[in-house]
C-alpha cells in the first residue's frame, strides 16, 4: 500500500493531538511531522540546529499550508541543552506523544558528546536517557501522555554483559556501537513500561530499512561514495522515508498501546507499512542495562 493511501486510510484524524519529535528537520522525524500535520495534529520539531530546522519548517508548509509548527532548540548530545528542554515546552498544557527519534549511525571515531560520552552511544541512548530524566516531571503531572522510542532492526548484534564499557570508550566497530545504542533504547523501553506505569504510555519502534540522511548526515564518517552507495542501496531495498515513519506515527497514536511494537511487516521486517506485536515483560531482559545505569 503507497504511504499517502495508508495515511488516508488507515488513521484517525489526529485534530487536537500535539506531537512532540527529536531530529524532526530530517528522515523519519521530518515524515512522521508531515503525517501528524496531513491529519490535523499539531507538532514541535526538537532540533539542534536552528537554520536547518526552519529549512524543513518551510518543506512541512508547503506540503500543510495550514500546518501548526512550533521548532524548539534540543541537542541531545548535550545534556544542558537537553536539561533546557522542559523549560521550552512547559507552556504546552498536554502533548500527546513525545518521539525520540534523534540519532546518528556511523560518525568519526573517538569523537565524544560535550560531557564526554562517546557520540553515538552518547547521543543515541545517554542523551534519550538524560531526556527522560529531564521529562520527568511533566510526565508525573499528566503533560506526557506517551513515550515513543526508536530502536532499529540491529538491536540483535548490541547485546552487551557490560553496557557502561561503551559509555566513555569507544569499543569495537562504529555499527557495534550503534548496535549496542539502539539494543539499550530498546531494553530502556521495557523498563519504562514498568517504571513510569500510570504515568505515562510507552511504545517502540523501528523503521526497518529506510532511505533517509542516516548514512550521510552531520557527523558521519563515510566517504562520499560510500553515501551515494548506502543512499541507492536504502532507495532500493528499503522504504521510503515517509513509509517508514509510518512506525513511529502508529507508536504515537494506536491506542491503548503500552509496550505495543511497531516495525515493517515485509522482507525481514525491513520494508512494507506497519505491523504491531506486543512486547512481553521479563525482568532479566533490562536486569543488565539497570545496572549499567549507575555509572552514568
Ligand atoms: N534510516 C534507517 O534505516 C533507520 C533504521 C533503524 C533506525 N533508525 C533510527 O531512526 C532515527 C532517525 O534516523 P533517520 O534515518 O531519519 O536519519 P536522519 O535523516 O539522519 O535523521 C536523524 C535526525 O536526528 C537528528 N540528530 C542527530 N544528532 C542529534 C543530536 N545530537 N541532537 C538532536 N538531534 C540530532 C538529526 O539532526 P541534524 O540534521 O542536525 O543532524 C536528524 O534530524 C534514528 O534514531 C535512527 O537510529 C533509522
Amino acid at each position: 500500500m503507497k504511504y499517502l493511501d495508508y495515511v488516508e486510510k488507515n488513521l484517525p484524524s489526529l485534530e487536537g493531538k500535539r506531537y512532540l519529535v527529536t531530529g524532526a528537520n530530517s528522515g523519519l522525524g521530518f515524515s512522521a511531522c508531515k503525517t501528524f500535520l496531513l491529519k490535523g495534529a499539531s507538532v514541535i520539531m526538537a532540533c539542534r540546529n536552528l537554520e536547518r530546522a526552519q529549512i524543513a519548517k518551510q518543506k512541512l508548509l508547503e506540503i500543510v499550508p495550514h500546518g501548526n509548527i512550533d521548532i524548539v532548540q534540543f541537542d541531545q548530545a548535550d545534556k544542558e541543552s537537553i536539561d533546557s528542554l522542559p523549560k521550552q515546552i512547559e507552556k504546552y498544557e498536554h502533548i500527546d506523544a513525545v518521539v525520540l527519534n534523534a540519532g546518528i549511525f556511523h560518525p568519526d571515531k573517538n569523537l565524544f558528546t560535550k560531557q564526554g560520552y562517546s557520540l553515538t552511544v552518547g547521543t543515541n541512548f545517554v542523551g534519550l536517557y538524560f531526556t527522560v530524566e529531564a521529562l520527568k516531571k511533566m510526565i508525573k503531572d499528566g503533560k506526557i501522555k506517551r513515550l515513543v522510542l526508536v530502536t532499529s532492526c540491529v538491536t540483535h548484534f548490541g547485546r552487551s554483559r557490560h553496557y557502561e564499557k561503551y559509555f566513555k570508550k569507544w569499543h569495537r566497530s562504529a555499527f557495534k556501537q550503534y548496535a549496542v545504542s539502539k539494543r539499550m533504547i530498546y531494553e530502556y523501553g521495557l523498563y519504562l513500561s514498568t517504571a513510569l506505569f500510570g504515568q505515562t504510555e510507552v511504545t517502540l519502534c523501528h523503521p526497518g530499512l529506510a532511505s533517509t540522511n542516516i548514512v550521510g548526515g552531520q557527523s558521519t564518517s563515510f566517504s562520499k561514495r560510500f553515501q551515494l552507495a548506502g543512499k541507492r542501496f536504502m532507495h532500493r531495498f528499503g522504504n521510503s522515508s515517509d513509509k517508514s515513519s509510518l512506525c513511529l506515527v502508529l507508536a504515537s497514536v494506536k491506542s491503548p498501546a503500552n509496550l505495543g511494537y511497531f516495525y515493517p511487516k515485509h522482507f525481514f521486517h525491513i520494508r512494507g507499512i506497519p505491523k504491531e506485536k506486543r512486547l512481553h515483560l521479563n525482568e532479566k531482559k533490562y536486569a543488565r542495562l539497570l545496572k549499567s545505569l549507575s555509572h552514568l
